[in-house]
């Protein structure tokens, strides 16, 4: 099983913020926001993960995360030259695939509900490709999955002006490994994009595509636009100070499933020992 993360993108509707910093650097609340889609990958039990970033930010994330195995992964990177469609990863990342599944997030995705490991874990194990949809008020800003009757999705389209349903397509997704010869053959969009949408309707249309709908129980959070992310660090920061856990820490992840015992985990928290992060993370060991 390998897994991607997607970081890279201009992050124009968040400037001047993300003039000279990469968007997924930005913080949400405690946290740079890409730990907490990283944290998500894990929890579907990804080990091995393809960082792909602006060619500009690969030395930043590689001071960020290094070659992850602080925190029992194995971390490596690629630039994607510019901004060409989420699509493009499977491009990118061909030979990381090579004939492995492989789980998707967008580096500014937030997800967040007491069932997120097993949820994850079984699109992690499926076949063929599984997405997730979330009942959302704006569905227009996403992709957009359409239900026949029997409840069956009978079509996926990007950014509908006239949108299908109320389901937006979130930006976790797993595939087999033909999905990179998939993303291989698509026409580029009016945007001139490989489009994921594009992606998942080639699996909708083989009878190879699971949809998942997350129901009310979970949050996945945008963080798109100044008013989102402030959104939501709010709501990370009300769920961690009411329950005194923390969301998205990937040491903490690492620590539980046991990528790290506990000796390792104590040489993470030393230097950082003085930070609110810190301390937090020493807690947890000293419960055991
Ligand atoms: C992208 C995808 C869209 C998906 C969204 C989820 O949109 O193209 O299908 O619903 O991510 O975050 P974008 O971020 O490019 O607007």
């Amino acid at each position: 099983m390998k897994g991607i993360v997607l970081a890279g993108g201009s992050g124009t509707r968040l400037y001047p913020m993300t003039r000279a910093a990469n968007k997924q650097l930005l913080p949400v609340y405690n946290k740079p926001m890409v730990y907490y889609p990283l944290t998500t990958l894990m929890l579907a039990g990804c080990r091995d993960i393809l960082l792909v970033v602006n060619p500009q930010d690969v030395e930043t994330y590689r001071r960020l995360f290094g070659d992850g195995s602080q925190w029992g992964l194995q971390i490596s990177y690629a630039a994607q030259p510019k901004p060409g469609g989420i699509a493009e990863v499977f491009l990118i990342g061909r030979d990381f695939i090579g004939s492995d599944r492989v789980g998707l997030i967008l580096g500014d995705n937030l997800f967040y509900g007491d069932s997120l490991p097993t949820m994850a874990e079984r699109g992690a194990t499926g076949t063929g490709a599984t997405i997730y949809a979330y009942w959302v008020s704006d569905p227009s800003a996403y992709g957009v999955v359409g239900f026949d009757d029997d409840g069956r999705p009978n079509s996926i389209i990007e950014k509908p002006k006239v949108p299908a349903s109320n389901w937006a397509v979130t930006g976790l997704y797993f595939y087999d490994a033909d999905v990179c010869d998939v993303a291989a053959r698509l026409p580029r969009s009016a945007r001139g994009e490989l489009e994921i949408s594009d992606v998942n309707a080639h699996y909708l249309k083989a009878g190879r595509l699971t949809v998942e709908k997350l129901g009310r129980g979970y949050a996945w959070l945008d963080t798109g636009t100044p008013s989102s992310l402030l959104k939501a660090a709010q709501f990370v920061e009300t769920v961690e100070d009411r329950q005194g856990l923390q969301i998205g820490s990937p040491e903490e992840v690492a620590w539980r499933r046991g990528y790290i015992d506990d000796a390792a985990f104590a040489g993470l928290i030393e230097p950082i020992k003085e930070s609110e992060y810190g301390k937090y993370l020493q807690r947890l060991l000293a419960r055991g």
